[in-house]
Order: C-alpha cells, then sequence, then structure tokens
C-alpha cells in the first residue's frame, strides 16, 4: 500500500510550536503575509530575521509528538511507500526518525545563499548577517517559502499523489494552496482520502471521511489500525 500523508502545524501544535492561525488570525502576533513574504523581507529584512531566528531558537526547545513518532512508526514499516510531505518548517519528522519528508515549504534549520545559491545546515540566527559558508559573503535568508514563492518538489509530490492508495491529511487548515489541493487530486483519481485535524478545516468535504480530534491521539490510532488490518 502506498501512502502520502500531508502534515501541517497542527501537527506540531502539541510539541509546543504555535500554529499559523490561532483564533486571533495571528502567527506569534504577526499576521502571516507581514513577515512570510519576499516584500515584507525587501521592505523590513531585520524585522523577518529577527522572526524566523525566534522560530529557529524555539526548535531547540521542543520535542517531536506522539504523531510525529507514530510517523516514523510508519515509515519503518512501509519504507519506500510513504512519503511524508509537510507544510511545517520544523524539523520534527525527522527527529522522531521519519527518513521519507518533503519539506515543501522550506527548512527553518537550513540557510540559502541569495548570492551563490548554496543551502547550509543553520541552527543559529541569521539576523546578524553572518557570511555564507560556501561563498562568505553576507546574503543569507531562511530558506523557506514565502508566499509568492513557488513551493519545493512539486513534481515529487504530483507522482506520489498519482500513485498513492491513501492520501491522509493531518492538523493543517486547508486554506493555503497548492497543499490545499491535494485532496481533490487524489478524489479525482478514485483514491480513498482521510483527515485527522482538531477542528473542520477548509477542504473537510472532500475527504472520503475526517476524523476529529487531537493530533497525538488520532495518528497512533490510524497507525495502528492501517499496521494491524
Ligand atoms: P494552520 O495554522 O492554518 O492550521 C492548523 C490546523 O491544525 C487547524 O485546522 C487546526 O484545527 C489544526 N490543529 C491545531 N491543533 C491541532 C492538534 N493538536 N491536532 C490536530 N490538529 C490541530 O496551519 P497550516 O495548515 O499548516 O505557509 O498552514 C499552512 C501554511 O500557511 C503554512 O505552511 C504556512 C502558513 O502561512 C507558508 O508560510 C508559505
Amino acid at each position: 500500500m502506498r501512502v502520502l500523508v500531508l502534515t501541517g502545524a497542527g501537527i506540531s501544535a502539541e510539541s509546543g510550536l504555535p500554529t499559523f492561525r490561532d483564533a486571533d488570525g495571528l502567527w506569534e502576533g504577526h499576521d502571516p503575509t507581514a513577515v512570510a513574504t519576499p516584500e515584507a523581507y525587501a521592505a523590513d529584512p531585520d524585522l523577518v530575521h529577527r522572526f524566523y531566528d525566534e522560530r529557529r531558537a524555539a526548535l531547540a526547545r521542543v520535542e517531536p509528538n506522539a504523531a510525529h513518532r507514530a510517523l516514523a512508526r510508519l515509515d519503518q514499516h512501509l519504507g519506500d511507500d510513504l512519503l511524508v510531505v509537510t507544510q511545517n518548517i520544523d524539523d520534527l519528522h525527522e527527529r522522531a526518525g521519519s527518513r521519507h519528508v518533503l519539506h515543501m515549504h522550506g527548512r527553518l534549520r537550513s540557510a540559502w545563499c541569495t548570492a551563490c545559491d548554496e543551502r547550509s545546515h543553520w541552527t543559529g540566527s541569521l539576523g546578524d548577517r553572518p557570511p555564507c559558508p560556501a561563498c562568505g559573503r553576507p546574503y543569507l535568508r531562511p530558506d523557506v517559502v514565502w508566499f509568492g514563492e513557488v513551493p519545493h518538489g512539486m513534481e515529487q509530490i504530483e507522482r506520489a499523489l498519482w500513485a498513492a492508495d491513501l492520501f491522509v491529511s493531518v492538523g493543517t487548515s486547508g486554506v493555503v494552496y497548492p497543499a490545499a489541493a491535494f485532496v481533490q487530486y487524489a478524489a479525482a483519481q478514485g483514491t480513498r482520502t482521510l483527515e485527522l485535524n482538531l477542528d473542520a478545516s477548509d477542504t473537510s468535504d472532500d475527504f472520503t471521511e475526517s476524523r476529529r480530534g487531537p493530533a497525538t491521539s488520532l495518528v497512533p490510532a490510524w497507525v495502528d489500525e492501517l499496521l494491524g488490518g
């Protein structure tokens, strides 16, 4: 059985990382579009660096939860037949042990040099304009996909969606495209689709089945079901 799992901020919420769209619509006090766009970076790079430097520092204080670990367990069983496509820029899937993870919106622990195009593993801050390890120039930016930029790995994702026998979405509000359209793509091919989310999302009605609850309960239960059945 080939499975594609799409994850969003909801899977990391119980690890202590806030989701993007809280009740007030703000992400850590910011409108997401005010810090996550190329225009915001051009207008106020210090603000954007400070924002992502804080998010990167916060990663050191959190741990993967039972939902990340359950997907890592599934990875052990399915190997190449599982692909986790995450919109998250944290590294909690990898730290839980998942090996087949695609970060369609980039990664916090990576810096991208706009001068030489190299990407470097990064755990510190970028706001102080450190030199690029590859070319030495001070043009590193967060290696994340901002609104208006093209997500990573779309061809691989399309192939995996096409090949999947089951599409599962975990902890995402279904408002940001193209990820929000994956369920329609899967459904159009007759693929079974399952949503695991705390609240109803914008795309809940498109799923074959939708379950409500916290990811740390729903994901381990679903993995048990899949591996036991
Ligand atoms: P959102 O903040 O939009 O949605 C999080 C979803 O997780 C909501 O539907 C919640 O109901 C659900 N949720 C919250 N806590 C949960 C829990 N403990 N268990 C299960 N579900 C829970 O986050 P995303 O959908 O990931 O993009 O946002 C998508 C994209 O919009 C992000 O990748 C980012 C953002 O702006 C970019 O920055 C380009």
